[in-house]
């Protein structure tokens, strides 16, 4: 609710999404109006049909490229009453920017001004923006915290995080706005409905839809990329995160924005759970939970991979009143339940004809 008592409305762009999609349902599911926009590049229309089923309200949908200065213009003039944005809409396949680059660049960082340019000339004045913690790379200390140096970019799509956080210390400073930059860990798993979850498309880069598709048989094989890293078991150590929990931290972002807490300027907040594990933890996680054995192959590492990363999350639990409830074995569940929903819906559609 907003101080004179309205439902506040909210702006999700790439609410299709990922964490998009979790983020509208937890909002919704406390009292805010949502509006989605999303060009659909990396998701599915019928993911709003889903977001309906799950809260029983439909979110307001637009579907259009928030690089096209001329739409993004007239949206944010047709929709006035907006209270706050959560900006998720971006390209985030870490590989591809690096044979284009100017894809990520161009999208990315695009959306992003069309967004602020929408925001100072219309309206609202919070901002929530998904940054991850690729801006960390390896960290001298662990666990990292938010005021760890930012390393140079490894990759064309951790440059624009960084230079996205830039805009925004600027942008904000300059136009009075409010904003939060929330750095990610590794966000895993999916609702407990299995009604939304992640949707990679073509062969999966990251390590938990590799292992869900290689358990339903999708994939022959899991690559296991380095045995030789400093840590117990040899294997590359990461702060996953539940998409549940993460969502929630969205829902908290925006509250201290528009409440009482709220500070001008930027802010960033790392949002993990604060404990690091192995890739083979992960495996023997999902093997415990599943009851299924993964076919499982050494490999050597993967060019540009860090060895073990995870987040200190006391300024998000202080600052935020949040913190991370679901543990590996819940992230692996949900994320397993989902796999076999989409296997089922696959099956159907290839039943039917
Ligand atoms: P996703 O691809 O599932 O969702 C992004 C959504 O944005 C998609 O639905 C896509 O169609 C939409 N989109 C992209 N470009 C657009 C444009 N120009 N106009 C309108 N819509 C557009 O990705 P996700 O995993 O949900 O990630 C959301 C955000 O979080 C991204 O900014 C990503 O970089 C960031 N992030 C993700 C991770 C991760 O591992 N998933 C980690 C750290 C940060
Ligand atoms: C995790 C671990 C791999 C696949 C990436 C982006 C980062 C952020 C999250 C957006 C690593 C190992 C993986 C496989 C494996 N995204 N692995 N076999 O690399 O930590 O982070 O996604 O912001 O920017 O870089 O995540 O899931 O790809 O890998 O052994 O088939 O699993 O080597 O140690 P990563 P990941």
């Amino acid at each position: 609710m907003t101080e004179t008592g309205r439902q506040s409305r909210i702006l999700v762009t790439g609410g299709a999404g990922y964490i998009g999609s979790h983020t509208v349902v937890e909002l919704q599911q406390r009292g805010h109006a949502v509006v989605i926009v999303d060009n659909l590049s990396n998701s599915r229309a019928d993911v709003v049909d889903r977001i309906a089923e799950i809260t029983g309200v439909r979110p307001e949908f637009h579907d259009f490229d928030l690089t096209d200065r001329a739409k993004t213009e007239a949206f944010f003039a047709s929709t006035p009453d907006l209270d706050a944005v959560i900006h998720f809409a971006a390209y985030k396949a870490v590989g591809e920017s690096m044979r284009d680059p100017l894809a990520y660049y161009g999208n990315n960082l695009e959306s992003l001004l069309r967004v602020l340019e929408g925001m100072r000339r219309h309206g609202p004045r919070h901002l929530v923006f998904s940054s991850s913690a690729t801006v960390y790379g390896q960290p001298d200390e662990l666990p990292v915290r938010e005021t760890s140096p930012v390393r140079e970019a490894w990759s064309p799509y951790g440059s624009t995080k960084q230079m996205a956080e830039q805009i925004l210390r600027f942008s904000v400073a300059a136009y009075g706005f409010k904003a939060v930059a929330l750095r990610y860990f590794n966000p895993v798993g999916a609702h407990e409905s299995a009604l939304i979850g992640e949707l990679p498309l073509g062969v999966p880069n990251n390590l938990a839809p590799f292992i869900t598709q290689t358990a339903a048989g999708r994939q022959e094989c899991l690559e296991v990329f380095g045995t030789d890293y400093g840590t117990a078991d040899g294997t590359a150590v990461r702060d996953y995160i539940h998409v549940v929990d993460l969502a929630r931290a969205h829902v908290a972002a925006v509250a201290r924005m528009t409440g009482e807490k709220a500070r001008s300027g930027l802010e960033v907040f790392n949002l993990g759970t604060g404990r690091g594990h192995s890739v083979r933890e992960v495996i023997d996680a999902f093997e415990r939970v599943s009851g299924v054995r993964l076919n499982v192959r050494y490999v050597g590492r993967r060019p540009g991979d860090v060895e073990k990363v995870w987040a200190d999350t006391s300024l998000a639990n202080r600052e935020l009143g949040w913190k991370a409830e679901r543990d590996l074995d819940d992230m692996m569940r949900s994320a397993w339940k989902w796999e076999q929903a989409l296997s089922r819906r696959r099956d159907g559609a290839s039943a039917r004809g």
